[in-house]
């Protein structure tokens, strides 16, 4: 069983302390394509024998757009379960309140970070990655049921 001393206190503490923008993290930067964008040991591109290495290094580069493409896929289903838990006891405890709508704010910016890191990559990797097409169909119904987010 996974136990925690976390407060609601704490955690919007710690939220107000470590507060950052999309904008602080990506305006005016690129990804450096002369490197690999995740790590050996997560990629496994090194394994990949009937490659050359500037084709693990573009499949590396692939596969760190996807991680993106999943996160922001998977993450989804976040904010509507903060604003749902928000919801609950919205005229009760104004710490938990507020702690949660920070939560919900704080995923809507890793939304528009994915999204914002997906179109970088799109526009300078130089050759466009297709996704699923059924892709973005998913998280809305998934998102209204707990079994399918926990899933996650
Ligand atoms: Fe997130």
């Amino acid at each position: 069983m996974l136990s925690h001393n976390y407060s609601y206190r704490d955690i919007l503490q710690n939220s107000l302390k470590v507060a950052w923008t999309e904008r602080q993290v990506l305006d005016g930067r690129d990804f450096d394509y002369s490197k690999r964008f995740l790590p050996n040991r997560l990629s496994g591109v090194d394994d990949v024998r009937c490659l050359d290495d500037r084709e693990k290094l573009k499949l590396n580069q692939i596969m760190g757009n996807a991680y993106c493409h999943i996160f922001a896929y998977v993450e989804e289903y976040i904010i509507p379960q903060a604003l749902e838990a928000a919801q609950k006891d919205i005229y009760g405890d104004e710490t938990r309140l507020r702690t949660l709508l920070r939560f919900a704010e704080d995923e809507s910016k890793h939304q528009e970070l994915f999204r914002r890191s997906t179109a970088l990559f799109e526009k300078g990797f130089g050759v466009r990655c297709s996704l699923i097409p059924a892709a973005k169909r998913w998280p809305r119904w998934c998102s209204a049921s707990p079994a399918c987010a926990a899933t996650f």
